[in-house]
């Protein structure tokens, strides 16, 4: 079976809850899903034909999550091949931060690219300001970016 990992980063559980709500999504789909709360750099590259969802907030000044952080240095201090990693990401922020708005999803993506991961469809920046709820947000942009990129396989 197909599987996707979805890779959290979140501070007050709102990018958990996205992972939550659109896990079944990606199960009608036809994937095997995991949540992953602790990433690691391993579990990225331990199965190179998963698809992978990053859901990450942006906390401090456009910082990771604590949760976050070990695996955002690993890919920093580790630069893996990631030419094999196909992913999306859903970054949530707050635009009232200005500057560092989604600070960390951008920084996470810009960082993927580097290492030749290739992204699928564009980035979802949710912004607090605008949505309460992320997963309102979410749940429709994972419905349409399984569809726009053809990631049925059931
Ligand atoms: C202390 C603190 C710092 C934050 N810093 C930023 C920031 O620099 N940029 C941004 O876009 N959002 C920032 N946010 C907003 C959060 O990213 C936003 O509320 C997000 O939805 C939280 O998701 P989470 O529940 O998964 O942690 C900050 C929020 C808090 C409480």
């Amino acid at each position: 079976m197909s599987q996707l990992n979805i890779f959290v980063g979140t501070m007050y559980g709102g990018a958990l809850d996205v992972a939550e709500q659109v896990k079944p999504l990606f199960e009608d789909a036809g994937y095997c899903v995991e949540i992953i709360e602790q990433p690691t750099l391993e579990m990225l590259t331990a199965d190179t034909s998963a698809l992978t969802l990053f859901c990450v907030s942006t906390t401090g000044n456009g910082d990771f999550p604590g949760n976050f952080v070990p695996f955002a240095r690993e890919l920093q201090e580790q630069s893996p091949a990631l030419a094999a990693l196909r992913y999306g990401i859903i970054a949530l922020g707050d635009s009232s931060y200005d500057e560092t708005f989604c600070g960390a999803g951008r920084a996470l993506d810009a960082r993927l690219e580097d290492l030749g991961a290739t992204r699928l469809g564009e980035r979802l920046e949710v912004d607090a300001m605008e949505t309460f709820m992320a997963d309102d947000a979410a749940v429709p942009w994972v419905e349409e970016w399984i569809e726009s990129q053809q990631l049925k396989v059931a």
